[in-house]
């Protein structure tokens, strides 16, 4: 850690990738509407764009679809897109906010020829929802059993055809039959420093705010891989620059504002290090389970594995093994330590 970065507990972390609310507002009015504006996930692309040219063609409605991936790389941004891309409505939901299946009906009864239904953590449907699903992704009929007692009877409601796009974060929580009726499951990846940099760029002109180049490399640079956080971080650092300066956004100004935040020059902050220090210095390095480090650290399993290593694994500062995590010899260098090996790695 650089020591002029200020490493300290924040109550809530500016680069964690889940949404808020801020990041929802200034979201919606930054996100690119179109495949072409829509940077980075290049491969995602080349096949939604096929995928959606030939349902247009064919004037069908597109196959369903599954989103997974880390949070914060665009999940939301390309569902919205593929609606504007098939010029038809989108409505959004989240899977735990649909609790009984009438409320997944009403959504449904709501849908037009061809629109898109979002349901983002959709891993977290309930089940007795998830199989109302099934019907409606299969056949576009809805089977509600309605009455009480020895009164109840099924009754079958027609849909009209329409695009399921699911979004989750833990593709292995999704059950089987739930994975096999998505016809396109696209896995979101980590965008490179070049995506990053150019998601930067495009965002202080979408906010009329100056730039260098440098201090776009280095926002890019410290913003794990995530577009919502570069973006979460630029909003920071012009903040910075409109109070402390004329408001363009300099190398200096970033340097003070990401310092301040307690972000260090690769983007990980007090959160990570603590993770780190954990294995290296209560567990020599690992192996080590989860479940312990949850306990040593006070985290949730849950957001050590969906927050906390999926960027760090992907860097390289730990791996997994059967037996555990285990520090890298970059974790050692970072926290500044001699590497040595785990004792039964
Ligand atoms: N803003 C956030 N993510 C983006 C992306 N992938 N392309 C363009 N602008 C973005």
């Amino acid at each position: 850690m650089e020591d002029k970065t200020e490493l300290k507990e924040k109550e809530e972390r500016v680069v964690d990738p889940n949404k808020e609310k801020e990041d929802e507002n200034d979201e919606l009015s930054l996100r690119p509407q179109k495949l072409t504006e829509y940077i980075g996930q290049a491969s995602a692309k080349e096949m939604l764009d096929v995928y959606i040219k030939a349902a247009k063609k064919r004037n069908e409605s597109l196959d369903h679809v599954l989103l997974y991936g880390p949070p914060g790389l665009g999940k939301t941004t390309l569902a919205t897109i593929i609606a504007n891309e098939l010029g038809v409505h989108i409505k959004v939901v989240s899977g735990p906010a649909i609790e009984r299946s009438g409320d997944l009906a009403a959504i449904l009864s709501t849908l037009e020829e061809g629109d898109v239904l979002f349901i983002d953590e959709i891993h977290r449907l309930p089940r007795y929802v998830e199989e109302v699903l099934y019907s409606a992704m299969e056949d576009y009929s809805l089977d509600i059993v309605v009455g009480k007692d020895s009164q109840t009877r099924s009754i079958r409601i027609d849909l009209p055809p329409f695009t399921l796009v699911g979004a989750t974060t833990r593709f292995g929580d999704l059950s089987a039959p739930l994975r096999d009726r998505f016809g396109v499951i696209i896995r979101l990846e980590y965008y490179s420093f070049d995506e990053l940099k150019q998601i930067v760029l495009r965002t202080s002109k979408v906010h009329q705010a100056q730039i260098d180049d440098e201090a776009a490399s280095n926002l890019a640079k410290r913003s794990r891989g995530t577009p919502r956080i570069a973006n979460r971080l630029f909003r920071r650092v012009r903040d910075f620059a409109d109070v402390k300066t004329d408001g363009k956004i300099t190398i200096d100004i970033t340097n003070e504002a990401l310092n301040k935040l307690g972000i260090d020059d690769d983007g990980l902050d007090y959160s990570d290090y603590h993770y780190l220090r954990c294995i290296i210095e209560t567990f020599k390095g690992g192996p080590v389970g989860v479940e312990a480090i949850s306990a040593s650290i006070s985290e949730e399993v849950s957001t050590i594995e969906d927050v906390y290593e999926p960027y760090l694994l992907q860097e390289g500062y730990i791996k997994r093994s059967n037996r555990g995590r285990i520090a890298t010899e970059k974790a050692f260098k970072k926290l500044g330590y001699k590497y040595y090996k785990g004792l039964f790695e």
